[in-house]
């Protein structure tokens, strides 16, 4: 049985669909600080299976061992974090206690039970400002320039901390690039609090009539149309880089740290025409001053994991829109 914790997030949603569809049995835990039940509800009726959830923090120990008591585990997914940029220069601490207490309550309880399979969320964000594209994963890291990139920076050394110290470990540490899209079926997808801080999201409520117009952070970068250039990769092609990771992590003993991504880079121009084309909506937009802390370009050199995982993305920016739109148009306001 595999733990997947944030489960009911976003990526989490959707790795669940591919775990349960390749007949991988889960335990879902959650505490829907940033979601909500129904998606779990949603992956039930997509697939026909149930889901055993818990609602719960990864932080309340005896919750968790509760629940490694209860079901023999054999790995873990640990996608729960918090995951806002913004807030986390706003709530530094809220996010190194959320993120790196709930990873290492999580590793004491694997250790206890002696589970020591793990595939963790990380993020391109550790690698800063990197100087080259694409990025590889011997790229530096270090340069953060919030406490949420901080603290995944953090929770990967705490783990090769942990391998080193017992070499039982089996660890696939994921950078993610940037996850956009949603399950084909339109049933579940990404459900933002508020204001979208990110450009898929934000284009998909201007599509549907909830802002007149979208902001570009920065029409002056040394980019080929002077817009950010980022590495967009469906979240159907995360979820099953997932699999293939959890796949590896249990065959081999040690740490890997792999970049997901598809290694395309598009501009915020790219993805507003390839939007408009896959909604047959224009999407009006506003060239206004660069967001603070963001770079020109970043995309990924998605090598490693085609080598060791045997993984590649297979979803273009077209499929991208397409499914976002879809998600979108069909629940206008969320899961409600
Ligand atoms: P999400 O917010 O949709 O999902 C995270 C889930 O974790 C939420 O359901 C939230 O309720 C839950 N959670 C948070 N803290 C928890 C805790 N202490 N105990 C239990 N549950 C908790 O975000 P997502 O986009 O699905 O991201 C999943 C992971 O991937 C996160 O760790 C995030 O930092 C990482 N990541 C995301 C992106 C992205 O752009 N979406 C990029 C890189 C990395
Ligand atoms: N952008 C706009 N307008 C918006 C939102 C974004 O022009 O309203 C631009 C940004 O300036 C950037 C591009 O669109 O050029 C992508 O921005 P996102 O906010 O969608 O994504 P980021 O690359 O800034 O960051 C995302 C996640 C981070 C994660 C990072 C790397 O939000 O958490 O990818 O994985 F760390």
């Amino acid at each position: 049985m595999i733990l997947i914790t944030g489960a009911a997030g976003y990526i989490g949603s959707h790795t669940c669909i591919e775990l349960l569809n390749a007949n991988v049995e889960i335990v879902a835990i959650d505490n829907l600080c940033n979601s909500k039940a129904e998606s779990l509800k949603r992956v039930e009726s997509i697939t026909g299976k149930k889901i055993i959830f818990y609602q719960m923090d990864v932080r309340d120990k005896s919750a968790l061992r509760e629940v490694f008591n209860k079901h023999k585990i054999e790995a873990v997914i640990h996608f729960a974090g918090l995951k806002a940029v913004g807030e986390s220069m706003a709530e530094p601490l809220k996010y190194y206690d959320n993120n790196i207490l709930s990873t290492i309550t999580l590793c004491e309880i694997m250790d206890e039970n002696k589970v020591f399979n793990l595939v963790f969320s990380s993020s391109a964000t550790v690698y800063g400002a990197p100087n080259k594209m694409p990025i590889n994963e011997t790229s530096a890291v270090g340069a953060t320039t919030n406490p949420y990139g901080t603290s995944k920076l953090m929770i990967e050394r705490i783990l090769n901390d942990i391998h080193q110290s017992n070499a039982k470990w089996s660890i696939a540490v994921l950078r993610y690039f940037n996850p956009v899209g949603a399950h084909e079926s339109g049933l579940i997808g990404e459900d933002p609090n508020g204001l979208p801080n990110n450009l898929m999201p934000f284009i998909t409520q201007v599509a549907i009539g909830k802002h007149d117009y979208l902001n570009v952070f920065g029409g002056d970068y040394d980019t080929a149309d002077g817009t950010g250039v980022r590495d967009y990769i469906h979240v159907v092609d995360l979820a099953i880089g997932h699999l293939s990771a959890l796949d590896y992590a249990t065959k081999n003993h040690g740490i890997v740290t792999l970049n997901l991504g598809t290694g395309i880079g598009y501009s915020v121009l790219d993805v507003i025409h390839a939007f408009e084309k896959a909604s047959n909506r224009k999407i009006a937009y506003k060239i206004c001053p660069r967001r603070p802390g963001d770079i020109a370009s970043c995309y990924a050199d998605v090598n490693l994991a085609k080598e060791l995982l045997n993984w590649t993305a297979r979803f273009d920016i077209h499929q991208m829109c397409r499914d976002a739109w879809r998600w979108q148009f069909n629940n206008p306001n969320g899961y409600q």
